[in-house]
């Protein structure tokens, strides 16, 4: 069995769920290149509106593989590429979200944070815990966790190592919603049927807009806001969604 598995629990909805029970999901390259190999393809598949990525109870993710890069030297981790992977991942026009139970720790905790929401178990744990084993968060963790809590927490993880419950990182904004683990992948479908049910352009430009707007200044960011927002007055989705209000129906998008 492939160690990632795509699945279609919903219409339009992919699940894509790693799979190596025996590592507890460790990224080794296969399942490196089958992760951004499935988001590459299912960001241009018409039928694909929202994707979820999951692992299993005890496992979202380790890390990556520590047996497989124990050995490895400079030039082989940067012939490996995994870098250019994560930006084929986070580059996913589509929205992503990650189902989250059991350890999401060093790349897993990356993993989901390259997601744009993360739901988790009550008993996930995730972490940084790279210091530990003499490396550093290097699938973007240094970066988007202090953007995403703040960095005297995200320095705190980072230079600790130190586990965090599934409620402390809710509370930290780390996590976007905690469900009962055995809900967490039936909640992740759920939530992402709601979000298929939108219009595909509007909902595609919210995401560009939040990760791109991160990044720049509040004016530019505001700007790019305006015109995404302008561009959506020429989609048949835009007229579709108001007449559908004004008809009091339920409005049919084509994302068109
Ligand atoms: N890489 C390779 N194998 C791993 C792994 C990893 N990241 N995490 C777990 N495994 C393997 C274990 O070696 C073990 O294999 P064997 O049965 O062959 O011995 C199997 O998975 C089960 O693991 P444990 O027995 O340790 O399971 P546990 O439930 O007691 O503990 C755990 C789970 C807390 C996740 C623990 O396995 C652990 O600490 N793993 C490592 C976490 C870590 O350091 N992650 C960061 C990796 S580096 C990184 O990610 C770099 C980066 O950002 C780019």
């Amino acid at each position: 069995m492939s160690v990632v598995l795509l699945e279609r629990p919903a219409e339009h909805v992919a699940l894509i769920r790693i799979n190596r029970p025996d590592a507890r999901n460790a990224l080794n390259m296969e399942v490196r290149k089958l992760l951004a190999q499935h988001l590459t393809e299912l960001g241009q598949d018409p039928a694909t509106r929202v994707i979820i990525i999951t692992g299993n109870e005890k496992a979202f993710a380790a890390g990556a593989d520590i047996k497989e890069m124990a050995d490895a030297g400079t030039i082989e981790m940067m012939q490996r590429g995994t870098h250019l992977l994560w930006r084929v991942i986070a580059a996913c026009p589509k929205p992503v979200i990650a189902a989250v139970n059991g350890f999401a720790l060093g790349g897993g905790c990356e993993l989901a944070m390259t997601c744009d929401i993360i739901i988790a178990g009550e008993n996930a744990k995730l972490g940084q815990p790279e210091v530990k084993i003499g490396i550093l968060p290097g699938g973007g963790g240094t970066q988007r966790l202090p953007r995403a809590i703040g960095k005297y927490k995200a320095m705190k993880i980072c230079l600790t190592g130190d586990l965090v419950a599934a409620k402390d990182a809710y509370d930290m904004g780390l996590v976007s919603e905690i469900a009962p683990d055995a809900e967490v992948e039936k909640r992740a479908i759920e939530m992402a049927t709601q979000i298929a049910s939108y219009a595909p352009l509007a909902v595609q430009q919210i995401k560009e807009l939040v990760n791109a707007g991160q990044d720049a200044s509040l004016d530019t960011a505001l700007r790019l806001e305006t015109k995404a927002m302008h561009i959506l007055f020429s989609s048949q989705d835009q007229k579709e969604g108001m007449q559908a209000f004004i008809e009091k129906r339920k409005p049919n998008f084509q994302g068109r």
